[in-house]
Formats: structure tokens, sequence, C-alpha cells
């Protein structure tokens, strides 16, 4: 009984830290991305491509990777910036000191962001720009602070503004409201970023694919192996009864 006790003491405790750390957290928006929609990955590459990587490199990615997501060789090749063949990585347009000096701060390589920052900060920072015209790039950014990137999604969302609500103690609770429309309706434009998230998180880690579809080969192994298993079972024990 004391054993019991202590027990649910100590998974009392363990939850304390964790609550207290969830309060002082930014909301996320659950990013609506799935590795194994290849379509919506497709739509994400060709995106990311013509929008991002203007600034933003991706040193892990070559184009030819690509086709892991069933693009064609003449589909990547209609991406390929000049100058690039199609084992090329994805290097960004700008160079990262002249971008620095363009925007304050260097874009940082894309490749691997999805595992640090997780799919569902990626899809809330895309779409938490709100104009700020204190700012030299004339947006901020709800998740990231004094952010230098420019809301280059901006003429697709649309404008948002920021309504800051005080409560007692010092809680603030941030909202975005749409002032001016952009060329897609809310429900295109998070589409469109939750593709965009789907395939900064396939980059991430190109492997997760192959191994979903091994994990898929080794259940139906085991599978199989039950089957023949049972099968041994009643040869071996149908003369016992
Ligand atoms: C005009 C240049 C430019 C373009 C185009 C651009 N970015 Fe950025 N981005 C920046 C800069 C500059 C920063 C660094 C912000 C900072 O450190 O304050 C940044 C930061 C980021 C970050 C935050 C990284 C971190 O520190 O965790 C993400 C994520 C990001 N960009 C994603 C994108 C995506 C996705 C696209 C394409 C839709 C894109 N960016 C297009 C300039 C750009």
């Amino acid at each position: 009984m004391k054993l019991i006790k202590k027990l649910w003491m100590l998974v009392l405790l363990s939850t304390v830290p964790v609550m207290v750390l969830a309060s002082t957290e930014a909301h996320l928006d659950k990013a609506p991305a799935s590795l194994s929609d290849q379509a919506s990955l497709q739509r994400g590459a060709k995106f990311f491509v013509a929008n991002c990587t203007a600034c933003h490199s991706a040193a892990y990615m070559r184009y030819n990777r690509l086709a892991d997501i069933g693009l064609t060789e003449a589909e990547i090749k209609s991406l390929l910036p000049e100058g690039s063949k199609l084992g090329s990585t994805m290097k960004a347009a700008m160079d990262s000191e002249s971008a620095k000096m363009a925007f304050g701060a260097a874009p940082p390589d894309l490749s691997v962001i999805a595992r640090s920052r997780g799919n569902d900060w990626l899809y809330t920072y895309l779409r938490s720009f709100y104009v700020d015209t204190a700012r030299p790039s004339g947006v901020n950014n709800v998740l990231f602070p004094l952010v230098a990137m420019p809301n280059i999604l901006g003429p697709l969302q649309g404008d948002q503004a920021l309504h800051v609500e005080k409560h007692e103690g010092g809680h603030e609770v941030k909202t975005l409201k749409l002032v001016a429309p952009g060329s897609m309706s809310t429900q295109e434009f998070d589409a469109t970023v939750g593709d965009l998230v789907n395939f900064l998180d396939f980059m991430a880690e190109p492997a997760k694919l192959v191994r979903y579809k091994l994990g898929y080969i080794v259940i139906g192994f085991l599978f199989i192996l039950l089957i023949l298993t049972y099968l041994l079972k009643k040869e071996f024990w149908k003369d016992v009864h």
C-alpha cells in the first residue's frame, strides 16, 4: 500500500514541471501534414523550390531525391534553377552574406529545420506574420518576435493585425485578424502551408518514407510467420488428442 502511495507521488511530481512549461509556451496549431500523402509532398516541394530557395538553401537535399516523392525526371528538370543539375543540392539564389546585409540576419539552411523546430511550430510560424510598421520589413511574427524574414507569403495570405488582450496577472492573449485578404482564402492558404511543412518534414528525414514501407513488410512477414507457427502447432498436437 505504502509503495503504491509513493509511486503515485512520483507520478504526480513528475507531471508538475511539464504543466509549468506548458503554460509559458506559445500556442501551436497542429500541422495538417502526412508523409503518406504523396500529392501533398509534391505540391510542397514545388512551392518550396519556387518560394524559399531564393534566400534559403537546403544543403542536404539533392534535386534528384525528389524522385522519392514520385516526381518524374521531366518534372524535376522543370524546377531546376539556372546552373543547377539533377544531382545538385538546393542552393539559395542569394548568398548568405548579401542576405545578412539585406535583412539583418542570414537565412538558415532549411534541410533539417523540421527536426529542430517541429512541424507544428513551422506551420504556426509561417502563418503568424502581422503588420508592424516599426520593423524594417514592415512585419513581425508572434512565434519569432523581431524576425528578420520578410513576410514573403503575405501576397497569398493577406495582411494580419495583432490584437493583444491583457488579463489579470500580466497574462497576455495574442490573436491575429485578417485585415486585408490576399490572393488565397484562409483555407487555401492553410492547406498550402500544410503541404510546404509536409515537404520540410520529408526533407529533414527522407529515410522516414523507406522506414514506413519497411514497417509494413516486417508486419506482413510476422503475420505470415504467425499463420505458419499456428499450422505447425496443429500438426504437432494432432496425435496427442
Ligand atoms: C527574402 C528572403 C527569404 C525568403 C524568400 C524566405 N525566407 Fe525564411 N528567413 C529569412 C531570413 C533572413 C530568416 C532569418 C530570420 C531571423 O533570424 O531573424 C529566415 C528565417 C526562417 C525560418 C526560421 C528559422 C529558425 O531560426 O528556426 C524559417 C522556418 C523559414 N525562414 C522558412 C522559410 C520558408 C519555408 C520559406 C519559403 C516559403 C522562406 N523562409 C522564405 C529570409 C527568407
